[in-house]
């Protein structure tokens, strides 16, 4: 199949519960950035249901890649390669991204490369434009999502090295179980984070699991079952919203006292790490942020968050993993498979 080396490279994503396309030029600029999010059909049930996410992206990717192409004034057959998330991720939602991508492809004549979610994070720092100079290899990386809790040895691209990741719940599952249980609407991360300012940190004393353990595991299942038995013991009726936010300041305290712990191991893991870079959702949280910056810094690393849009899920992120990917000559057969579990380290 013919490359055309100069040409905009389209990304998909539809792993979880955002639908996102993006179309990148080859040096990496943004000439187009579409995501939908879908919190508010999932509401409702408080989490993401598979089956829902699945149709809502079938609903809507077609035309948001259509928007894509107009914004960037292109066709399909410009294109050097259109790009999705093939894995980890809701299987229905990979199905439905992979397939539009390979049928494009396959109608347009352009390669098709199939990108893994996680290494789409974890390149996202070196996307030209985010920090005031490109981010080298190894970096360290702590991804903190919904979805995945991991320190992440960066070492080249394709190049991924697991040093530690949750044994239980992710970070975020935590907040969002935690934020269920005070009554807080989903997704809790945010509206936990904004009722811990009114409480105080110390009210609550809760558990620090693998606190101060060698390597970089981290495990929340625990603090979310304290907080279940604590509130089991509290007078009927609504919590007052004093207590809420008590129980709110001291969980964030929690988390992030043990984030910091995990990352001061991590950094011993990977000395001649260039910089510590943040993404997921939960690196939006001001208190955890600060405190990752306390620790990178004592330990003379910088801590670089790449902007919260690129943090979070989106479509940038695929596009330009598929740029590193197409610079080393890589690109995928149509029967490249989905992946639900693909773990990094596994490239
Ligand atoms: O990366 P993301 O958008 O989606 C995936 O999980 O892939 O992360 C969403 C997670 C949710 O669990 C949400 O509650 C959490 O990030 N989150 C936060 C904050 N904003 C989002 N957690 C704590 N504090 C926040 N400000
Ligand atoms: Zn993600």
């Amino acid at each position: 199949m013919e490359r055309k080396d100069d040409a905009p490279i389209l990304g998909i994503e539809s792993s979880c519960d955002e639908t996102a396309a993006a179309i990148l030029a080859p040096d990496g600029r943004i000439l187009a950035e579409l995501v939908l999010s879908q919190i508010e059909d999932h509401a409702a049930f408080g989490g993401v249901v598979p089956e829902i996410a699945a149709r809502a992206h079938l609903a809507a990717l077609d035309a948001m890649v259509r928007q894509a192409l107009r914004e960037a004034g292109l066709g399909f057959a410009d294109l050097a390669c259109i790009a999705a998330t093939a894995g980890p991720g809701l299987i229905g939602g990979l199905l439905v991204g992979t397939g539009y991508a390979k049928g494009a492809a396959l109608a347009a004549g352009v390669p098709y490369l199939a990108i893994n979610h996680l290494e789409a994070h974890a390149l996202t720092a070196r996307l030209p434009g985010q920090a005031s100079a490109p981010v080298a290899f190894p970096y360290l990386l702590l991804l903190l999502s919904g979805g995945h809790s991991q320190c992440v040895a960066v070492e080249g691209v394709g190049r991924y090295r697991l040093l530690g990741s949750t044994l239980d719940d992710a970070v975020g599952e935590a907040f969002d179980k935690t934020a269920k249980l005070l009554g807080l609407p989903y997704p809790g991360g945010p509206a936990l984070e904004a009722l811990a300012r009114e409480g105080d940190a110390k009210a609550v004393k809760l558990p620090r699991p693998l606190l101060g353990r060698e390597g970089c595991d981290f495990s929340f299942s625990g603090l979310k079952t304290a907080i279940a038995q604590l509130l089991a013991v509290e007078p009927p009726g609504a919590l007052p919203r004093a207590r809420a936010a008590d129980i709110a300041a001291s969980f964030q305290a929690c988390i992030t006292d043990i984030l910091g712990d995990r990352l001061r191991h991590a950094l011993a893991m990977l000395p001649q790490a260039s910089a510590v870079i943040v993404a997921g959702g939960v690196a939006a949280n001001q208190a955890i942020r600060a405190r990752l910056g306390e620790v990178a810094a004592q330990a003379g690393k910088p801590l670089i968050a790449p902007p919260l849009r690129l943090c979070t899920d989106n479509a940038v992120m695929v596009a330009w993993a598929a740029i590193e990917r197409l610079r080393q000559g890589e690109t995928s057969p149509l029967d490249t498979p989905c992946k639900p579990r693909w773990p990094l380290d596994t490239l």
